[in-house]
């Protein structure tokens, strides 16, 4: 049964949308299993550029159908635009897109009470997308699924039940001004979402029964998962490989093989503790070298040195069995590139993440400074092209974390990525 789950390894922005558009040529079914427009996937395509936050970047090849797991939130809204620009854009989505009838509905009132949290103390940095309120209705057993949402007796009533329940924090006036906004786009939402819809967990079992290929692609990254994260700076869902599963409808044994994705060096959006975070007149640069903000919100990403503790961690967690490099032009002419191969914490040396907040906060990285390199990568379309410190560089990596990396990225566009094996990659 061959899946391959492509994760991030780090904070997101690691380049997945990238990485998955460039594997989902030999994939027949291209997922996503858990976040929502949270997610911002960049594929450049002959100069073209695709920003997709909900649907799989396989709707960019003509081959792989797509499927929006049950672990997934979506919201109708946002799911309708998207779908609109890629149709105006000449991509054909229809007939190759699949949302799940079990996944949960991002409705107005879950960005009114994404807004209302991070307009207090507890902020955390969100993107405002209603992401975690709907994950919460969620495990509340309170939330409005796809399948709840094409019944419209169904769906009034569970939302007036969600009403209910939020009226104290939203304020009387929201209520119902939400619930009018809610009602008066619920039937050309509905009618818009239903042709997608379907048992995806069924359809991709069959196509697991016929050998075809599936690519998992998780949305964010190790180290925003809920359970394995920077805990509470984290996001409501789990990115790391364990997700794949339950987001998808897949059993455990089903996943082949697990990719993971690394930026050369690190970044984060949002508040939560980030190790190795760099002073602003270094990390500028690398901003505007490498375009660092975020594809959702536009917000400028933090920038920090690769972290080992932090990448062992995630390989741990999620299995991860061989890594993607990307952005590794973007560290040309920075020299010397440093690496943290372990934090110092109350006179002890750690070489993982550590779970306690105080630990997160407190813990100062051990660097190793590695010569840099200079030139203009971007037109290295091998291994052997890269100069000779970057080669050694990557070499260290895959030495250090014990894991090899299959791939490497030195620009934005499709043409910009090579193999460095030519073995199978589906496990
Ligand atoms: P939420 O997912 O909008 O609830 O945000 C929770 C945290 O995850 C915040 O720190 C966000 O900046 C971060 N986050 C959510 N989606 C992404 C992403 O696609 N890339 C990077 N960070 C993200």
């Amino acid at each position: 049964m061959p899946v391959l789950t492509v994760i991030g390894a780090q904070w997101g922005d690691e380049g997945k949308g990238k990485i998955v558009h460039y594997l989902s040529q030999g994939a027949d079914w291209v997922v996503r299993y858990q976040g929502g427009d949270n997610a911002g996937h960049t594929v450049v395509i002959g100069g073209e550029s695709f920003a997709l936050h909900l649907v799989p970047s396989g709707i960019l090849f003509s081959r792989p159908r797509n499927a929006i797991g049950n672990g997934v939130v979506v919201n109708p809204s946002a799911l309708q635009g998207e779908v609109r620009m890629l149709e105006g854009r000449g991509i054909r989505v229809r007939g190759r897109l699949f949302v799940s009838l079990r996944a949960h509905v991002i409705l107005p009132y879950h960005i009114a009470l994404d807004r209302v949290r991070e307009g207090g103390c507890d902020a955390i940095g969100t993107t405002l997308k209603g992401i975690g309120p709907c994950y919460e209705d969620k495990v509340a057993r309170r939330g409005v699924r796809v399948a709840d949402f094409l019944e419209p007796e169904t769906f009034r009533e569970l939302m007036c039940a969600a009403f209910s329940a939020h009226s104290a924090e939203l304020g009387r006036l929201s209520v119902a001004r939400l619930k009018r906004e809610t009602l008066a786009a619920y039937p050309g939402l509905r009618r818009f979402l239903e042709p997608f819809c379907a048992d995806t967990g069924w359809l991709l079992a069959q196509a697991l029964s016929t050998k075809r290929r599936v690519l998992m692609e998780s949305a964010q990254g190790a180290m925003l998962d809920l359970d394995h994260g920077t805990y509470p700076f984290v996001t409501s869902s789990n990115p790391i490989s364990g997700g794949a599963c339950v987001g998808a409808g897949l059993p455990p044994t089903a996943i082949d093989a697990v990719l993971g994705v690394v930026k050369a060096y690190t970044t984060r959006v949002g508040l939560g503790p980030f190790p190795t975070e760099m002073p602003e007149r270094l990390a500028g640069r690398i901003r505007e070298k490498g375009r660092e903000y975020g594809a959702t919100t536009g917000r400028p990403r933090r920038i920090g040195w690769l972290d080992l503790p932090q990448l062992r961690s995630a390989i741990r967690v999620s299995g991860i069995g061989r890594l993607a490099l990307t952005k590794l032009d973007t560290l040309s002419g920075t020299d010397p590139i440093r690496a943290c191969t372990a934090y110092r914490w109350k006179g002890r040396l750690l070489y993982d993440f550590p779970a306690s907040r105080r630990a997160q906060r407190e813990a100062r990285p051990v660097y190793r400074d590695m010569p840099g390199f200079s030139g203009d990568l971007s037109s290295c379309r091998s291994f052997a092209d890269l100069p000779g410190a970057a080669r050694r560089y990557v070499r260290w990596l895959e030495s250090e974390l014990r894991c090899p990396v299959i791939i490497v990225s030195v620009g934005a566009s499709h043409e910009q990525t090579f193999r460095r094996s030519d073995g199978s990659l589906w496990g």
